[in-house]
């Protein structure tokens, strides 16, 4: 079994949650982090879907605490009832891992398409970690997973970079994020300095994103980090990639179980390093 921590500082009760472990990289972790002994919750947009995957982490993972619960992060109902049923039924969660994403397959490109992609990579991930924050208790982890795709670099025009990187406050994001979708409908995104791609702005705003949420929880005991898998042999990459599922999730699970002294925050990490935002 892959080491991931120096201290074993977790034990049964440490509580991981797991968007879109159905499948892909989420599922992976999800199953490694129940191989690690901690309770897992997987979740699923799709209940048949999800109840397999538990299946067959329980299967993986004998003895292992592994629950299962559905979870639309573009659906705020299905975000709400999740949150409840944590409050209810699990009480606290000490790792989040905002795993479930979403891209389009080919040249699909539109203002709504936009709207969809940013709905789930960028304003889903938040609002279900919003949701879950007053039940984390340290020493708690946000993991994000998103993507070199959303890298600072994507952005061409200075002025807007500098509008991205100097949003202080969620709704400044949202604004840069509504001027994305706008632009798009208008005929003129790339003319105001946007990148063509839908997938990236989406996770540069989950980038972006990570960082105030960083600089926000400092001193709260959570440590807020982002990472990128690689390329990874998921569906979302139609099955090509350098990377399996399994390794596109290791750097996701080593940053949930650092030891709380090594564990920083605020980072973009590949691979267990920091690398450039
Ligand atoms: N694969 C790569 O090369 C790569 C590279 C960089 C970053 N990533 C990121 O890695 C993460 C995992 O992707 P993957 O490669 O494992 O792709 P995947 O196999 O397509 O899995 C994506 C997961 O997200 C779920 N999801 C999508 N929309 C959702 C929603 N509205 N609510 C809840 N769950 C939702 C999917 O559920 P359904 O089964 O219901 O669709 C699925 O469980 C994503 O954030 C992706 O952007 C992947």
């Amino acid at each position: 079994m892959e080491s991931y921590s120096t201290t074993k500082w977790w034990d049964a009760d440490t509580v991981a949650v797991v968007s879109g472990s159905n499948k892909g990289i989420g599922f992976e972790a999800a199953r490694i982090l129940a191989e690690q002994g901690l309770t897992v919750v997987v979740t699923s947009r799709n209940e048949d879907l999800g109840k397999e995957a538990l299946a067959k982490i329980q299967a993986a993972a004998p003895g292992a605490k592994v629950l299962f619960h559905q979870l639309d992060i573009a659906d705020p109902f299905s975000i709400a009832n999740f949150a409840q049923w944590m409050k209810g039924s699990v009480g606290s969660v000490t790792i989040l891992i905002n795993n479930a994403g979403f891209a389009y397959k080919g040249n699909t490109f539109g203002p709504e398409e936009a709207k969809t992609t940013l709905g789930v990579n960028y304003y889903g991930t938040r609002q279900l970690t919003e949701a879950l924050l007053p039940l984390m208790k340290p020493p708690a982890r946000i993991v994000n997973v998103s993507s070199r795709a959303g890298l600072r670099s994507i952005v061409r025009s200075p002025e807007l970079l500098k509008r991205l990187t100097g949003a202080a406050t969620t709704p400044q994001l949202d604004e840069l994020a509504e001027e994305f979708v706008s632009s798009i409908r208008a005929g003129n995104h790339m003319a105001k300095g946007w990148p063509d791609t839908m997938y990236g702005v989406s996770k540069l705003m989950l980038s972006l994103y990570t960082l105030q949420l960083a600089g926000q929880l400092k001193d709260k005991g959570v440590v807020v980090n982002a990472m990128c898998p690689g390329w990874c042999r998921t569906d979302m990459s139609s099955k090509r990639g350098t990377k399996s599922a399994a390794e596109g999730a290791d750097t996701a699970v080593w940053l949930a179980l650092r030891p709380p002294a090594e564990a920083s925050t605020g980072g973009f990490w590949g691979e267990r390093s920091a690398i450039g935002w």
